[in-house]
């Protein structure tokens, strides 16, 4: 009995320990729905070898070679054995055998599941598609570990598969343009953290991206001649296909069309000529849903457009149309009054109604902004919504399908904890599991207004992985300490694929200081964030097509590391007060008080960086500011109320921004001299 007693102890803590293990993240992004810790491990040695069984097809081998390649690069182990991965490699002691069922359709709600197991000497992967492989390969690059005896892969046992089908990433290919190779790097990275739908937002008020044989003038009329020609376009569907990934093309009408009507004029509601808009934001030019005309355009562009893209999904945008032009011309006023339609909105439905048999013609399935969301609208239309949560709630709650982008706008420079804890379905919101079904996603949007294919990287990674693990993990992960602290990980690993979006500082401050010293500048940087939202395109900064994307706002990046762990360094001290906290707190303050003087050495060389001079003077006599406040703490002693008034200005105006940044860590230091005791 006793025995029996012993043994129901020992297994009820074993199973508290393994479900201890049971929670370990690893480094992983996004965390596997189940993993579990076994004994051992595989050491990785030149004699690694992958075989392939079931039914792959030329996909699997290919990703499977890429696989080979990466891990080689990443251990710097040659492994020579097996320069590719072929339909030969079919030895099942193979030391990483992949097995799969069948070839995955590139569709939502196809299956990703993979199942992976490490135990000593072999690796498994197991799947319905190679989809589920192409994930679990990227799962187990990312648990690569090691210690004094070498690289290995940890003994682990992962079931994974996907929460929502759809995890999408929006790219913004029209405000500014981004070549080919900007894609590729996107989709690598997209395909990293287990993405699946790329987004292409493809023309706007500023140009029309896609080379149109029925219809070239937009190409030569509409596009700054910077455009996808239709072979490129075939590339860059290939190489998301290879890895995964689904493309879904947007053509934003009937507003956001100065593009399209630049080069067609007859569309538009106002008659006039049109030129391409190099400002960024909301404009009144609008496709004229009366004219007849337009539909046959619309049916032939768009059946041209859509056979470039071979996804079922097709968006035809729908957004921020003001109406202003509709209400201004006769002839839609009464065409508005002989339907009975009182509002611009209701003539929007009305072409959202004639455009949908268009789309569906070709084959596709339609999605807009959730500007669609009227009466009336079939409910066949997909909506994506941008503008709060509301439009999607209420979507699903009516039947539609709906993708979540509301709170994963990337473009905004909102840390990624943000991002990270806005899931698709809070708790907060009561839907029957029927509305839940409508849920397929969320996407994160990366509209370039502000970037260029130099900085794009930097505002898409690496916050999108957070959104990516929203998307793809159980709603129970969401540690944001955890996360920041795979995400600091996972950057590195995007870094390798050939994302710039840590690199590209480097080359941008070089330009700024014109030369190799770039140190006081980083020191600055370091602190610094773009202004979030839509602020920094505001005020007396107004940017076109044509500004510099190359300066203090776009070498600063948003989520900063050094004032994320300053902050919390802060927070720290104030409630233990310990002496760590104080040194680490105390080095930084000096560092940044003593900036300013090299700063402004920097300055006599570079008339670009006037702009940060007043933000570098603003954080020096801050930290100042901090020295004082921690030696008052440090030495118990108080100080009085003229002191404590002359300080808060201080921090009052290292608040004001800068080059169109602002400095993040004006409040950490403020609630240092707010703790001095004042008399
Ligand atoms: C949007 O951001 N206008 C969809």
């Amino acid at each position: 009995m006793a025995q029996k007693m012993l043994l129901v102890f020992v297994s009820v803590i074993m199973g508290l320990f393994s479900y201890a293990r049971l929670n370990q993240t690893f480094n992983l992004m996004p965390v596997p729905a189940l993993v579990k810790v076994n004994a051992g491990r595989v050491g990785i040695s030149g004699q690694f070898r992958v075989a392939v069984t079931g039914k792959p097809n030329s996909r699997m081998y290919s990703e499977a070679s890429r696989f080979v390649r990466r891990l080689s690069n990443k251990t710097g182990i040659f492994l020579d054995m097996q320069g590719y991965v072929t339909s030969n490699d079919t030895d099942t002691t193979s030391t990483l055998l992949i097995n799969i069922q069948r070839p995955g359709l590139l569709k939502l709600d196809e299956d990703e599941s993979y199942t992976l197991e490490i135990h000593t000497g072999k690796i498994r992967i197991t799947t319905v598609t190679d989809l589920g492989a192409i994930h679990g390969l990227e799962t187990l690059l990312q648990l690569v570990s090691a210690d004094a005896a070498g690289y290995y892969f940890p003994g682990v046992s992962i079931r994974d598969n996907p929460r929502f089908a759809w995890r999408g990433l929006l790219l913004d290919v029209a405000l500014h343009f981004m070549p080919v190779d900007v894609v590729k790097r996107t989709l690598d990275g997209m395909a990293a953290v287990k993405m699946n739908v790329l987004h292409l937002h493809l023309c706007n008020d500023q140009g029309f991206r896609v080379e149109s044989k029925l219809f070239p003038r937009l190409q030569q009329m509409a596009s700054d001649g910077i455009f996808y020609t239709q072979q490129e376009i075939n590339t860059i569907v290939n190489y998301a296909a290879q890895r995964g990934i689904r493309v879904v093309p947007e053509f934003v009408v009937p507003a956001h069309t100065t593009a399209i009507l630049t080069a067609y004029p007859e569309f538009a509601s106002v008659k006039k000529t049109y030129q391409l808009q190099r400002y960024f934001g909301v404009f009144d030019p609008v496709m004229d849903p009366t004219n007849e005309k337009l539909y046959p355009f619309l049916e032939k562009l768009f059946t041209e457009m859509s056979s470039l893209f071979p996804d079922d999904y097709f968006h035809i945008g729908g957004d921020e149309n003001t109406g202003k032009d509709w209400a201004a011309v006769p002839h839609i006023k009464a065409f508005m009054k002989v339907h009975g339609m009182k509002t611009t909105m209701d003539l929007q439905t009305y072409f959202n109604q004639r455009l949908l048999p268009i789309i569906k013609k070709t084959g596709k399935k339609m999605i807009g902004w959730d500007e669609v969301l009227q009466p009336g609208l079939p409910k066949e239309i997909t909506i994506q919504s941008w503008r709060g949560n509301e439009a999607f709630y209420s979507s699903v709650r009516k039947g539609y399908k709906a993708i979540l982008s509301y709170g994963y706008y990337i473009d905004l420079i909102q840390p990624a904890s943000y991002h990270y804890l806005n899931d698709p379905i809070p708790d907060s919101v009561k839907l029957t599991e029927i509305q839940k079904n409508f849920i397929l996603g969320g996407e994160a949007t990366m509209w370039s207004e502000l970037v260029t294919p130099v900085t794009v990287d930097s505002r898409i990674w690496p916050r999108t992985a957070a959104i990516a693990e929203r998307l793809w993990s159980p709603k129970t992960v969401n540690n944001v300490d955890d996360m920041y602290r795979r995400l600091d990980i996972v950057s590195l690993q995007l870094e390798s694929l050939g994302l710039q979006h840590l690199s590209y500082k480097q080359v941008l401050m070089r330009r700024l200081c014109n030369g190799y010293n770039t140190k006081p500048l980083e020191v600055l940087v370091s602190v610094l964030e773009p202004l979030k939202i839509y602020e920094r395109n505001e005020g007396d900064t107004m940017y076109t097509v044509f500004s510099p994307f190359t300066k203090l706002a776009d070498i600063a990046s948003p989520d900063q590391e050094v004032p994320r762990i300053f902050n919390e360094q802060v927070e720290a001290f104030l409630i233990n007060l310990s002496t760590i906290s104080e040194k680490e707190i105390r080095d930084k303050l000096i560092l940044w008080q003593e900036n300013n003087v090299a700063f402004k050495h920097l300055l006599l060389n570079s008339p670009a960086l006037s702009e940060a001079s007043l933000l570098s003077e603003n954080l020096s006599a801050l930290a100042a500011a901090g020295l004082e406040a921690l030696q008052y703490i440090h030495d118990k002693k108080t100080a009085d109320t003229e002191w404590l008034k002359q300080k808060i200005a201080i921090a009052t105006s290292a608040k004001q921004q800068g080059g169109r940044c602002e400095i993040q860590v004006v409040n950490a230091i403020q609630k240092l001299v707010e703790r001095v005791t004042i008399l």
